[in-house]
């Protein structure tokens, strides 16, 4: 009864708290003017967090972030004075012209701006269909083609106001075709995060996120998905990197949404979220037999006919601790079905799908078929 009651109190905290960031944005000029003046966490979705967020120094306590920051920053990379240049800073003569942008940018929208690099450029990671570097299987997967509908994950757009400006639009108000910009999950000026990763509606008060990169992995190998391990500290010092995800899937995760009444059988599926203090373990539904995880330690069998999924580690902070199987520690998150950009299939599922949902990826941690 007691949880029945503080369960229903969140939510209706949560929503009260949820609706006044929405009300700030419904004035977009004073909500955003404030923002970018004072740079408080207003019309942030974190604000009802369990943990007070946005308060610390999180440049300080981030590592050294990669591409992008500090000396990499290269504001030529981006940003054109004058809409002509002659000559490269070599000296190299070859002329361009420029449209004059906002804000000086090369190209006319920031997403063709990205993709003028990260799209078939060898050397540089590639984001967009066929990888023009052929890395195995790139962590955050892939897009389609700007302004397709894409079934299988983030489509891409034009002419959308980046973060932490109107996006919650995307989705209400009469939305019609939601999409994503690069800037609105990346940092375009580097914030020391690793992927230089944000949350779309407070840029500046991202905390530490744990993509945890395998020690000497160097250029592009870092990116690969057999390089990349994600932790969570459970806390602003590091949070599991989906946390940035909620920014826009705000009612996908958190008790009060993905099991209502508190009673431990979920409504939703259950996707790690240390902020709104809900945690997950594979191991956690054991004693009700839901989950096994003993087939998880096992590694073979139901489900592994595809790699083992991403799961997000509780108490990790490096590499090695990151890639340590234990069920107990081993928690189910978005980036354990989905790849953060895309893939080949449906969803952008990380397990190949031919039609339907199959026991693949599923019954790694499930064992329903039974091995
Ligand atoms: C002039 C080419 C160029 C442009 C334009 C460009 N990038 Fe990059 N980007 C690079 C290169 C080169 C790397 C580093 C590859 C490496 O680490 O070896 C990189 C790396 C990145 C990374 C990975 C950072 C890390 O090390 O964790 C992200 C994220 C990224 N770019 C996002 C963007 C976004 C968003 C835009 C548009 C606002 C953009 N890039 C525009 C060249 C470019
Ligand atoms: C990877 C691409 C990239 C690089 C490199 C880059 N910028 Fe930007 N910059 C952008 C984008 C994209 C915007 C527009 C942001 C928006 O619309 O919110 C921007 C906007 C700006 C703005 C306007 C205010 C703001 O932040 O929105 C200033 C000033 C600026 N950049 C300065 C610089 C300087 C100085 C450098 C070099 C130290 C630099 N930029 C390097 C992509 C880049
Ligand atoms: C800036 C807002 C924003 C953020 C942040 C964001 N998404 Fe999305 N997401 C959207 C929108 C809008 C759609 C619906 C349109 C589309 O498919 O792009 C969507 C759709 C999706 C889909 C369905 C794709 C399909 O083909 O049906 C998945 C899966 C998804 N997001 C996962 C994630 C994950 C995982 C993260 C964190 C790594 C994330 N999203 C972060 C805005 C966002
Ligand atoms: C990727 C799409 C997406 C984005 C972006 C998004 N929302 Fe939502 N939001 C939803 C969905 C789905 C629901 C649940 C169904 C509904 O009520 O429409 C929801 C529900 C809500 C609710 C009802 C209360 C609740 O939590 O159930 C409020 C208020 C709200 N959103 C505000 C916002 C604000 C403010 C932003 C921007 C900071 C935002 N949303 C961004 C998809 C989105
Ligand atoms: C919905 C949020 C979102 C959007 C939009 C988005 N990214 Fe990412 N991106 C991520 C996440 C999360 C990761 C890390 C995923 C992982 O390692 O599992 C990532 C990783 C990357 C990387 C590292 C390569 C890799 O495979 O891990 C680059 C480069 C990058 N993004 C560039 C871009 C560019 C360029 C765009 C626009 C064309 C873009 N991103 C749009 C969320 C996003
Ligand atoms: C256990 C695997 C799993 C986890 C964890 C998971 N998803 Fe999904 N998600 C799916 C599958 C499978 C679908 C396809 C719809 C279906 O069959 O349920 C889906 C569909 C979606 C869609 C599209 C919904 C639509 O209306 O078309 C979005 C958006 C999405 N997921 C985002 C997320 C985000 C964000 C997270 C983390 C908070 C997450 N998912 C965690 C498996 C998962
Ligand atoms: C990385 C591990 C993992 C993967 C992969 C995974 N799940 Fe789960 N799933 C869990 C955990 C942990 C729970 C919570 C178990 C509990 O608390 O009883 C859960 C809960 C569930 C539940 C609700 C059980 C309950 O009563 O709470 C269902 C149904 C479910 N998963 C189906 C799926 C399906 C279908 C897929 C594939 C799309 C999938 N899961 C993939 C870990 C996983």
């Amino acid at each position: 009864m007691l949880h029945l009651a503080s369960a229903a109190a969140q939510r209706l905290v949560r929503f009260t708290l949820v609706l006044l960031a929405g009300l700030v944005l419904l004035a977009p000029d004073a909500g955003a003017q404030r923002r970018r003046d004072s740079g408080n966490n207003s019309g942030s979705i974190h604000r009802g967090g369990s943990m007070p967020l946005g308060g610390m120094n999180t440049k300080q306590a981030k590592a050294s972030g990669g591409y992008h920051n500090d000396g990499s920053l290269l504001c030529g990379d981006c940003h054109v004075m004058h809409a002509s240049q002659q000559h490269d800073y070599a000296g190299n003569w070859h002329p361009q012209t420029y449209t004059p942008t906002e804000n000086l940018l090369k190209s006319q929208d920031p997403v063709d701006l990205c993709l003028s690099c990260h799209d078939n450029m060898y050397g540089v990671p590639d984001v967009l269909g066929n990888d023009v570097n052929s890395l195995s299987e790139r962590s955050a997967g892939f897009f389609d083609l700007v302004d397709v509908s894409n079934p299988r994950g983030h489509d891409l757009g034009r002419n959308l106001l980046p973060a932490p400006w109107e996006y919650c639009g995307r989705c209400h108000w009469g939305a019609t075709q939601p999409k994503v910009t690069c800037i609105d999950c990346h940092n375009p000026h580097g914030n020391h995060n690793p992927r230089n990763l944000q949350w779309a509606s407070y840029p500046e008060g991202t905390p530490p996120l744990g993509i945890l990169t395998r020690p000497g992995a160097t250029g592009l190998d870092k990116f690969e998905r057999d390089n990349t391990a994600y932790g969570t500290l459970d806390s602003d010092v590091l949070r599991e990197p989906t946390n940035m995800c909620l920014d826009c899937h705000h009612v996908f995760t958190g008790e009060w949404n993905n099991d209502p009444d508190g009673n431990g059988i979920h409504s939703l599926h259950p996707s790690y979220d240390s902020e709104r203090g809900d945690p997950n373990s594979i191991s956690q539904g054991v004693a009700n037999g839901t989950t096994s995880g003993v087939h998880w330690s096992g590694g073979t069998g139901s489900g592994f006919d595809t790699a083992r999924v991403p799961v997000v580690v509780r108490g990790a902070a490096d590499f090695a601790s990151a890639t340590f199987v234990d069920p107990t520690t081993n928690g189910v998150f978005c980036l354990s079905c989905h790849k953060a950009h895309g893939s080949a299939s449906a969803f952008g599922l990380i397990w190949q799908v031919q039609g339907d949902l199959t026991p693949r990826g599923c019954d790694q941690c499930h064992d329903r078929v039974g091995s």
